[in-house]
């Protein structure tokens, strides 16, 4: 299925945010994980754009959104999602979200429940960090901003696959990690540690929901998706195999046809 077309780096005007984006129609607006941007989301812009305008958006500070800063927080990067519906001159949008973009997409809900018309949160929770976790972001931040990304891709990258993934894969992914900016990777690391519990809003979720997870993930669980679907009334839940966390790169036609199954159900 050939994209209908691609228009590539664009930049909104107001806050600049970069996306990609192809295809007519109701629009399907991606948001990336840590410490990734908007390319992590090549395969479903081409195999989607069919049935969806896809747009896949660079939060703050990374990838074609130039802005620096720190302080940032999950609400800000909800916000940023907003203003990216609103620049695009519609109403609502089909929004998804992996692992700290579906932190970003349950803050968007809080947030901004009419700009949304479904949900899709892949290998992500709804959960706040334990205090554990919460001190290892601190120290994330503060490797990241002392020696830079690379301590991530030391630390993190090699969770990120199942032990089958293709060495292509794994390179674009580690192209994303490299072109981070540390500053952003460590304001990212802090916004995860602050952003709160997202459980007690799945019940408030009344738009069509579809949870994705992968069976390889190390990072998060299929049976946290499950849990997390399952308070989310009306959910679908997909499992994607061969995948890990980066389960859209690593497994991107299991992952778009969940997703295509799910968009074909829902009306306009
Ligand atoms: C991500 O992939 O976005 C992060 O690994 C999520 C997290 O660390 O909680």
């Amino acid at each position: 299925m050939t994209p209908k077309s691609l228009r590539k780096d664009t930049i909104m005007t107001g806050r600049a945010l970069g996306y990609d984006e192809a295809g007519e129609g109701p629009v399907l607006l991606l948001v990336h994980g840590f410490p990734l941007d908007r390319t992590m989301w090549a395969e479903q812009i081409s195999g989607l754009s069919d049935i969806r305008r896809v747009v896949a958006v660079d939060l703050r500070g990374r990838g074609k959104s130039p802005e620096t800063g720190d302080g940032w927080t999950v609400d800000d990067y909800a916000d940023d999602v907003a203003a990216t519906i609103d620049s695009l001159g519609v109403d609502k949008v089909d929004l998804a979200g992996m692992s700290m973009g579906g932190y970003v997409v349950l803050a968007a809900w809080r947030r901004h429940p009419d700009k949304i018309r479904s949900v899709i949160l892949i290998n992500t929770k709804a959960e706040a960090d334990s205090e554990e976790a919460k001190d290892a972001r601190e120290k994330t931040a503060a490797l990241v901003r002392e020696k830079g990304t690379v301590e991530l891709v030391n630390g993190l990258f090699p969770k990120m696959f199942a032990p089958s993934a293709r060495d292509a894969v794994k390179d674009k992914v580690k192209t994303m990690f490299e072109d981070t900016p540390s500053e952003t990777a460590a304001a990212d690391a802090l916004v995860m540690k602050d952003r709160p519990d997202s459980t007690s809003d799945l019940g408030s979720i009344n738009v069509p929901t579809l949870v994705i997870q992968a069976e390889e993930d190390s990072i998060m669980s299929v049976d946290g998706s499950k849990g997390m679907a399952a308070n989310i009334s009306g959910a679908r839940f997909a499992t994607v195999p061969s995948a890990g966390h980066m389960a859209p790169v690593e497994n991107p036609e299991a992952v778009n046809r969940a997703i295509r199954e799910f968009l074909d159900g829902i009306e306009d």
